[in-house]
Order: C-alpha cells, then structure tokens, then sequence
C-alpha cells in the first residue's frame, strides 16, 4: 500500500492511560506454518485460533496458487485446507507474492516432496538486517534438492526423494530451523538437526506435525532428530497464542501507566518477558481458566526501574519483545542498557524516539552482557536508554513491524498528536489494532489530521 494514502496514516492524540480487555490469537510466527505444514498432508486439516492479519492471507494466496482449496470454518477464526488437489503454480502467481512476508521460502520442502520443484518468490519481511536465507539453502542441499538462483526468485529441484541428513546451524535460526523440520518429516530415513532454534512456536510446529504423523523429538543441547515416514494426514490444531503481541499490549499498558487485561494469554511462553517487566516496575496477575486465560498487564504506581537487557535465542529475551520494551524504558528512571544480538540492524527505530524527546545513544559496541555475533561488524546494536523523558507528538514512519506498533505505544504515551504512516505495515501481525486501541480508550483516527 503506498504510504501516503488516508488508509495508510494513523492520528493518535497520547496523554490517556490505556484501560481495558483485548483479545489476543494465534500466534503470528506460527499460524503461517501451520498453513504451509497443511501441504504435506493426504487430508484435510483444520486450524483452529487464526488471526486475521496480511499474513494468513498471503500464506492463502500461495496455498490456493498450488491448488490447496482454503475455507473459513464456522468460527471466523477457523481455517479449514484440503490438498486434495495439490498442482504446480504459474510462476506469475508466485511472483504476484515477492516482497510480502518472509514465509513462502518454507515451501521448498513440502512443494519438493509433493510436486519435485519449488518456485519461491523474492522474499520480503522486516528490514531489520540483512535477513539472509542461506542457512535455508545449505540445508535443503543437504536434503539432496538442487537450488538454481534466477533474476525472478529461487527454482529448486529434486531429483530424487530428498533424504535425512545432519546439519548443523551456524546460528540458531527460527525459519531454518523450521525449514528441516518441514523438510525432514517426509525425507528418506533419519534427520538430525544441531544448534536448533527452539522457540515455543517451534514446538507448537513440531506438535502440529507430530498430529500428522510425523515422527520428531526434541533432545537436550538444541538438537532435534526426525524420522521420515512415507506419507502424513492432516491435522487439528488450535494455534498457540501470540506471545509477542501480548507483551507488545503489555508494554503499552506500562508506558500510558493504564491496565490492560489480554485474553487469550499464556504465562508459560512469556516467562522471561515477565520477569522483566516485574524488574521494570510493571505488575501482572494470570488467570489460567482453561477455556480463557489472560494475564492482567499494569502500572504498578510507583517509579519505574532502569534496566540492562540482552535479546536472545528462546529462552533468552526475545528480540521481538525489545523494541515495546525500550519504549517503555523511556519512562524508567535511570539509565538503561539493550544489547540486540539476534538482528544486526533492529535499533534504528530508536532515531524516532529521540525526535520525540526521548534521549537515546546507540553504541557499535556489545555493552552488557556478552560479546555478541556483532560486537566486529561496525553495526549500531547495543543502545542506553537515559530516563524518564517527556515525549512529545511527532510524524513518524512506521519501519517494521514491532517497531510500528512501538511507535503508536510512543505515540500514545506522548503528550499532542503524533501523525503515523505506514500502518498497512502493523497489519502484518497485530488484528484489529485499530479497534482495540480505540476499546482501550485510545485517542486514534485513521488518516491525518485536518
Ligand atoms: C523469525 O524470523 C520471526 N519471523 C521473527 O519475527 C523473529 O524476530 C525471529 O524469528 C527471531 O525469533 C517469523 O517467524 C515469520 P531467524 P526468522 O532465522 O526465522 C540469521 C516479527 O516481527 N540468519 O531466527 O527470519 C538472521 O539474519 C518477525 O514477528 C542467517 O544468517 O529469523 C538473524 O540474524 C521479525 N541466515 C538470525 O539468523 C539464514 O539463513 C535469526 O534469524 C537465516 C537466518
């Protein structure tokens, strides 16, 4: 969406304390694999708990390309896929995706199992550092697939059934991580994976699969071993939900100094960020009905607490969470550390902040905690944070997703009217932001002010 239309600009006026119910769903980093996962099976599956968000439906438009028939089911947030009929896509419906999301590289294993050719688009996601994919690659070569680079995207070819393998990551990567798993499950004989991510949307991946049939465990020291089976059924499955966006709801609660109840939560994903959020000076009851959880987000009244912080692979802090987080350290008092090491380039939104009076200095050094990935590589990751500071209404563009929703917290917590552009961009992940802003007691118009 072009950055200047109305639809594409929000008005927030701050100075209210945020007060209120939200709903959280599935989790964004789950519910699309989930839906690429529903490739590899003979029958039908049925997700439950799916968010409305630009995500799912570019994961639909890719699903449907290859033939996947998709369908809402009674409930709104059900989706209902049948791969009854799975076939080769133009490479000009694939290409009508380039630059949307991140997710359509996870279909090389289940397109190469089912078809023996994979077309992927050029990626697109947040532009929060360089995002390579070569992790991905290395991996499905390992599996036996031959990957051709063309102008238009990636062509990969098996020329054979892919068979399991041992592969250690460099890194710890989600979407690598995740590319193997929906790989090894119907490959050849037994995978082992070294150095692997295991996020709670990992293992929710993992659950789903294991409903599908296939054969995973999770070893001590990030290793996961898959025996390949020769076919899998579909699946049901209630997606677990969105850590991340309860925390960035958490995050605005503390900075407005309001009280925001998230439905739908769980404590178990979110241990580490609660912890934190204690430190800071934030308070949280958990509900754990089991029909509907929730975890009550508040401003425990007093001053909050300066804090040095590092992001990391699960269990470590979640480089997700940072940026609500060093929005509300803006109001703590003292002087805060972040170290980014998941991302390179994950603090520039910080430039914003400071035009909105926060006083924040971003540093080529890892400071506090350990020498990192980028502590040589000249990139600006670790920020301290000088508080509390008065912010002020500004015009901002939104960069990235977590950042995005960042600025509204900013924008919210701020004295005047903020101008924000590049909404479309929040959409990617957070439902319905808008109305549960405007529930919470939020001053928030779409369109810039007159
Ligand atoms: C997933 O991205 C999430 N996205 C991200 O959330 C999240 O921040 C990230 O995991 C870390 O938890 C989705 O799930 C769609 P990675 P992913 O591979 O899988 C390097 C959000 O806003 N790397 O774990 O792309 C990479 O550059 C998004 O919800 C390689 O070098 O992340 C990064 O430094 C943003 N080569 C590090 O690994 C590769 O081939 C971790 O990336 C792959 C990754």
């Amino acid at each position: 969406m072009d950055p200047s239309t109305a639809s594409d600009v929000l008005t927030v006026n701050g100075g209210a304390a945020l007060s209120g119910e939200v709903r959280v769903r599935g989790a964004k980093n789950l519910v699309p694999k989930a839906m690429v996962a529903a490739l590899l099976g003979h029958g039908t599956s049925v997700l439950h708990n799916v968010p409305d968000i630009s995500d799912v439906r570019i994961v639909t438009g890719l699903l449907e390309a290859h033939g996947v028939s998709v369908t809402r089911g009674d409930s709104t947030d059900t989706l209902i896929m049948d791969p009854a009929s799975v076939e080769r896509a133009s490479d000009a419906a694939v290409e009508a995706h380039a630059g949307t999301s991140r997710i359509p590289v996870l279909f090389c294993g289940p397109l190469l199992h089912r078809l023996g050719r994979a077309f992927i688009p050029d990626l697109g996601g947040c532009k929060i550092g360089d995002r390579p994919i070569d992790f991905h690659l290395d991996a499905l070569r390992a599996f036996g697939a031959v990957v051709e680079k063309r102008p238009e995207g990636l062509l990969i070819l098996a020329p054979e059934r892919l068979r399991g393998t041992h592969i250690r990551l460099p890194y710890p990567s989600v979407g690598a991580t995740e590319q193997v798993l929906l790989t090894a499950v119907l490959a050849e004989g037994v995978t082992e994976l070294s150095n692997a991510a295991t996020e709670p949307e990992i293992v929710d991946l993992i659950a789903v699969l294991q409903k599908m049939g296939a054969i995973v465990s999770v070893h001590n020291d990030r290793v996961i071993r898959i025996i390949g089976v020769d076919r899998l059924g579909g699946f049901t499955h209630r997606a677990l939900p969105d850590r991340l966006e309860t925390a960035s709801w958490a995050c605005a609660a503390l900075a407005t100094a309001g009280d925001i109840r998230v439905v739908g939560a769980r404590q178990g994903d979110m241990m580490t960020f609660l912890n934190v959020f204690r430190r800071i000076g934030g308070d949280f009851e958990v509900d754990d009905n089991p029909g509907d959880p929730s975890i009550r987000f508040w401003h425990s009244g007093g001053p909050t607490h300066a804090l040095a912080l590092e992001t990391d692979v699960h269990p470590g802090l979640q480089t997700d969470w940072q940026q609500p987080l060093v929005v509300a350290l803006t109001q703590a008092q003292g002087l805060s550390i972040v170290h980014e090491t998941v991302y390179e380039q994950r603090l520039g939104f910080t430039e914003a902040l400071n035009r909105m009076g926060a006083q924040i200095q971003l540093y080529r050094e890892c400071l506090g905690g350990s020498a990192c990935r980028f502590g040589q590589r000249n990139f600006q990751h670790s920020a301290v944070i000088s508080g509390p500071t008065k912010l002020h209404g500004a015009e901002l563009t939104i960069p990235d997703l977590r950042a995005g929703f960042s600025y509204l917290i900013a924008a919210l917590a701020a004295q005047g009217t903020s101008t924000v552009h590049g909404i479309s961009l929040i959409h990617r992940g957070y439902e319905d932001f808008e109305g549960k802003l405007s529930a919470l007691g939020a001053d928030v118009e779409l369109g810039a002010a007159r």
